[in-house]
């Protein structure tokens, strides 16, 4: 679908109205306000799509993005829309600590790439559909902490230091946490696609406070 029209605009909108309409439309989809992850990607996918000048303000569009929806292939408009796939990378906050890095190392992921870690504590793996990422890291076969997977602690919690995951249900994180980038890995879901989260956050000393035992959870699983 033409970008300009996921966003409501004329194709001759100038930079500012653009960015005003795509503020508008992202908080209208937004997962966490009532919308959903597919509308929410669509919206900023054409945002980044007319950023990028992957469109054609003059109307051919034989340009490559979202111009070849026009084309022969186009979908059935009227089919429900598959949730897009994102590519994690992951990262290990007990190595940050062992090695004095931080999390606002600019090229943290590319430090641990060179680190020739262990798959627990470095690599990627990828969210389908409607998964969780922690649903999703648990099924690349990873054990990552958790304890009641309903937004009421901070066990599951990890940073986000690229893209952007939803956080569907929040009860315990401060604003200054959620600013500093820290979800809910038990119930969010990724909105763009590809992300790096940092995990296994629950180790950090401003979190101790927030985090439930997670005995108590496991253990009413496994009585299921
Ligand atoms: S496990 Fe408690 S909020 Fe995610």
């Amino acid at each position: 679908m033409d970008p300009f029209a996921v966003l409501g605009l004329d194709p001759d909108a100038d930079d500012e109205t653009i960015k005003r309409a795509y503020r508008q439309r992202a908080k209208e989809t937004h997962p966490d306000h009532g919308g959903s992850v597919t509308e929410f990607k669509r919206v900023r996918d054409a945002y980044e799509a007319i950023q990028a000048g992957e469109t054609d303000r003059e109307g051919d569009h034989e340009t490559g993005g979202f111009a070849d929806d026009f084309g022969p292939d186009v979908p059935d408009p009227h089919a429900p829309d598959p949730e897009p796939d994102t590519e994690v990378t992951y990262l290990n906050y007990a190595v940050l600590a062992e090695r004095g890095w931080s999390l606002d190392d600019d090229d943290l992921f590319e430090k641990a790439a060179r680190a020739s870690l262990a798959d627990r504590d470095f690599g990627q793996f990828t969210v389908e559909g409607d998964q969780s990422l922690l649903e999703a890291a648990e099924d690349a076969g990873h054990a990552w902490p958790f304890a009641c997977r309903g937004g009421a602690c901070a066990n599951c919690a990890v940073a986000v230091t690229e893209g952007e995951l939803s956080q569907l249900v929040d009860h315990i994180l401060p604003d200054e946490l959620t600013d500093e980038g820290i979800r809910l890995s038990c119930n969010g879901k990724p909105l763009t696609d590809t992300l790096e989260v940092v995990y296994n956050l629950e180790q950090r000393d401003d979190l101790a406070d927030l985090k439930l035992p997670a005995d108590r959870f496991n253990k009413a699983r496994a009585d299921d």
